[in-house]
């Protein structure tokens, strides 16, 4: 192949028969400093042409592939729905008539629900629905008495009239303080979805995202930005873990402002058990299961993984076992097999505190202040061992302590230390639900 360079360009030129040959010809060219002529005029044009088309293929694909969960046949069957009076809700108003919500943006499907975001919103409609629509015409006093009956199985005997006032008033949208057949509907099917359920139930408490308008199944709620909680080391990949050893703890909030999540988390342990006359659990307690707010709040991001009792006892609790192993729903919820009555206990062998505290070591205790560390290491290291016996026993006393520390770390900070989390709690009450009663109204 010595050949090549030596041929004179006008010879090389007429080689066009291939892209090879043309490509090696305007190699060639370029070291021989030829003069451009009319033939490659023609072949640079013809590239310049390529290039644009297969931009404005990939631009086309992009902008068709926005909705890569081919929702829209979902949303479709939403709009029809909401248009036939099945079910309402304010979400439905922005998605169906207003259409201020696109639905492009879609960030998860899985095989039940797609989710998508828009602004500041997750918001996730449900493939299938999760219970069958409610007979038409249902009495008042019937559908109340199925949400009871509802209540009462994923609940067990709950003593807060103020949890089934909240159920029942949800989904009064045109708040008239009755409730129509398409507002039935949509309350049965939201409580029927799972992930849903859970919200409502704890849509008091900081730690979980805000409910920011439904439509039949379909919720919306806030889009956590921060989430997961940190990176462990593990997670990070093993070449830059070799250059840079730390640079998994690089984006973390500074120390003061991890203390805050840290309360946080340490609360939503009790606020799971404590908050009703039922226990919840979070089968699942890990680090990525949690996110962190603009207004550096710890946010529970993984609902799926938080049941009841109740929920834990019908998905299996009380069956036959011979080993431990086989009583484990998540590493939150694994029960102990009784070797006397061979059946699963109900209780998990480690309290949620524990787990929390295992997050704890790896997010706050390895730069925490000097005159403290001592201390707080030696109480989390309790901690993480209680046993859900010990913890019952000893009630809270060292996750009081633990959170002792932190507060006093933190409690003589200026009042917008963490500034955003003003802002956020005004807008976040009411607001939407307002707006969109008004709307309905019109
Ligand atoms: C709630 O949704 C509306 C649009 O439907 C949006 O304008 C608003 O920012 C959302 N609120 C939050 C807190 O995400
Ligand atoms: C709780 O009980 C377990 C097992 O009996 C024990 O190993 C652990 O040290 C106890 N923890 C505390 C804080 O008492």
């Amino acid at each position: 192949m010595k050949i090549y360079p030596k041929m004179p360009c006008s010879t090389v030129s007429s080689w066009k028969q291939s892209k090879v040959n043309r490509q090696l010809c305007r190699f060639l060219k370029k070291i021989n400093k030829c003069k451009v002529n009319r033939d490659d005029l023609f072949v640079y044009l013809f590239m310049l042409i390529t290039i644009v088309v297969i931009v404005f293929i990939i631009i086309l694909v992009w902008r068709l592939g926005g909705d890569r969960c081919n929702g829209q046949r979902i949303k479709q069957a939403l709009c029809k729905e909401y248009n036939n009076g099945v079910i309402t809700g304010d979400l439905c108003y922005s998605i169906c008539i207003e259409k201020s919500i696109p639905l492009h943006y879609c960030v998860s499907e899985t095989h039940s629900d797609i989710t998508y975001r828009h602004e500041e919103s997750l918001i996730k409609i449900q493939k299938y629905p999760a219970v069958e629509t409610l007979p038409y015409p249902i009495s008042l006093e019937t559908f109340q008495d199925k949400v009871f009956q509802f209540l009462q199985y994923n609940l067990g005997e709950i003593d807060s009239p103020q949890l089934f006032d909240r159920v029942l008033g949800f989904t009064d949208f045109n708040a008239n303080g009755e409730m129509n057949y398409a507002e039935s509907n949509t309350l049965w099917q939201l409580l029927h979805t799972r992930e849903f359920f859970i919200l409502l139930i704890f849509q008091d408490e900081a730690s979980f995202p805000k409910i920011n308008g439904t439509c039949g199944s379909a919720y919306a709620y806030d889009y956590i930005p921060s989430s997961p909680l940190y990176q462990k080391k593990s997670d990070v990949n093993p070449v830059m873990q070799y250059f840079f050893p730390n640079y998994n703890q690089w984006m973390l909030p500074s120390w003061e402002k991890r203390a805050q999540i840290a309360i946080g988390l340490l609360e939503l342990s009790s606020i799971l058990t404590e908050s009703f006359s039922t226990k919840f659990y979070m089968c699942d307690i890990k680090h990525t299961n949690f996110g962190v707010s603009t207004d550096f709040e710890a946010k529970v991001v993984n609902l799926e993984s938080v049941m009841s009792e109740q929920q834990l006892l019908h998905s299996g609790g009380k069956k036959r076992c011979y080993f431990d192993s086989e009583c484990s729903y998540g590493i939150g919820c694994s029960m102990s097999c009784d070797v006397n009555s061979r059946t699963c206990s109900n209780v998990p062998r480690r309290p949620a505190v524990s787990f929390i505290c295992d997050i704890l070591r790896d997010y706050v205790l390895f730069d925490s202040p000097e005159d403290c560390k001592f201390l707080f290491e030696s109480l989390i290291s309790q901690c993480q061992s209680l046993t859900s016996l010990n913890h019952t026993i000893s009630h809270n006393v060292i996750p009081n302590k633990i959170k002792d520390i932190l507060w006093n770390q933190v409690k003589n900070k200026p009042v917008d230390w963490l500034k955003p989390r003003k802002k956020r709690s005004v807008v976040q009450k009411n607001v939407p639900l307002k707006k969109a009663k008004k709307k309905l109204r019109v």
